[in-house]
């Protein structure tokens, strides 16, 4: 946890990421990274959640990914914002959902995580598909939940090995 905390800090510094702490009522609920933070041509970043069982189920990751998106963008001056997740990840996969972030595609064996390399499904917004802002979009119910959708041959393709036959 320590070294996780001071790389975080540490990119915090160089700019590359920033770290957010998730509160619920002045009670720290979860975290919220923004990380590889790119500027220039490419203005891009991604985000990774999480929040603590009890909090969990009362929309709070996604009015903060809702939040730091909307920084992020406005803030900032990113023109990127991506989230991938694993399959498997339903509770996630609703979040980016619910805020009407957009399916990219299934990218293979593409973060190593306890012990293995993970398939994770890609979903990214750009600034111009919300120019009032990710947080009032989803809350005047405006969010575009279609366009999270997985489409069914790559849920399929995400159930077998790279490479295999059925793949
Ligand atoms: C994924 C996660 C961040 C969602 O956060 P959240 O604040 O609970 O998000 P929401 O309130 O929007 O709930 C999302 C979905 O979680 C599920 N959920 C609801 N209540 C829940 C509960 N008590 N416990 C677990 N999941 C619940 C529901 O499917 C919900 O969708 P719905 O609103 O359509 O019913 C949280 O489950 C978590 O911390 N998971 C572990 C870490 C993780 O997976 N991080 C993401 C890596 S990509």
């Amino acid at each position: 946890m320590r070294s996780s905390i001071r790389s975080l800090l540490g990119g915090a510094r160089t700019g590359t990421g920033l770290p957010f702490a998730i509160e619920v009522d002045g009670e720290f609920a979860g975290q919220l990274n923004v990380s590889s933070i790119t500027y220039g041509s490419l203005a891009s970043a991604s985000i990774g959640y999480w929040v603590a069982e009890r909090f969990a189920g009362r929309g709070v990751t996604p009015t903060a990914v809702a939040l730091a998106t909307d920084y992020c963008f406005a803030g900032i001056d990113l023109h990127r914002m991506e989230i991938c997740i694993r399959p498997e990840n339903g509770p996630s996969l609703r979040v980016v959902e619910k805020l009407g972030f957009r399916y990219e595609g299934l990218r293979r064996r593409y973060i190593h995580i306890d012990g293995d390399w993970r398939d994770h499904f890609c979903f990214a917004l750009v600034r111009e598909e919300i120019p009032e802002g990710v947080l009032a979009r989803w809350r005047q119910g405006r969010a575009p939940t279609a366009a999270g959708q997985v489409p069914e041959a790559d849920v399929r393709r995400a159930q077998h090995p790279l490479g295999s036959d059925s793949e």
